[in-house]
């Protein structure tokens, strides 16, 4: 649980109040307000890392997984890759990966031919300031329904440690209290918001390890 600790336990009262500013708030449309609530209230790096929900600037590039006929609700994410000092990382690569709407990464009749590579993937560069940015759709849980739904996300910069990551959104009725009571390392459980236009989106930046 990577959300929920930052804003209760470390930051304090005051950020706990921050926190609930966000929630009085609600949705993307009020996030700018609320992040700065949130940036001016604690100098705890992680707290930052963690609850800054604010999109990149519009010039960011984005990379499509899928093509924009591809059945399911819209998603976008974004997020920043920065080394252990929070400095951000330019041309760290992230390679992203999910499950289609129907929970497969290959459909059943076309893995003989496309084998176990994931439909939908993409990989993005960073730019200068450390940014990503994914167009998708929201992926479903598999079939069995035995995990959540969620993307993976392989990060790598120079001169850094490799990081492996799996998101869950947050609100999936998949996330039982024992699966978030006992997530691994690499699990991660983001807030997924909508946007005015529809698209689900959602912010995750990610710190890595020199080497
Ligand atoms: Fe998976």
């Amino acid at each position: 649980m990577k959300y929920l600790p930052a804003a209760i336990t470390a930051a304090g009262l005051t950020m706990t109040i921050a926190a609930l500013v966000v929630w009085q708030l609600g949705g993307l449309g009020t996030s700018a307000v609320a992040q700065q609530a949130l940036s001016s209230v604690s100098d705890q790096q992680n707290a930052q890392l963690e609850q800054d929900l604010s999109p990149p600037p519009a010039g960011v590039a984005s990379v499509a997984m899928c093509t924009s006929g591809e059945p399911g609700e819209r998603l976008e994410f974004y997020g920043k890759i920065l080394d252990e000092n929070d400095r951000p990382l330019r041309a760290a690569s992230v390679i992203a990966y999910s499950t289609d709407v129907t929970g497969l990464y290959v459909p059943h009749d076309a893995e003989k031919t496309m084998g176990r590579n994931p439909r939908l993937r993409a990989v993005a560069v960073t730019d200068e300031n450390g940014w990503y940015r994914f167009t998708t759709i929201k992926p479903s849980p598999y079939p069995d329904i035995s995990e959540p739904a969620h993307i993976h996300m392989h990060i790598d910069a120079a001169v850094h440690r490799h990081m492996y990551r799996t998101v869950w959104f947050d609100g999936d009725p998949l996330i039982t209290d024992a699966k978030r009571g006992s997530l691994d390392a690499e699990t991660v459980i983001v807030p997924l918001t909508r946007r005015e236009d529809g698209v689900h989106v959602f912010r995750h930046d990610i710190r890595l390890s020199g080497s």
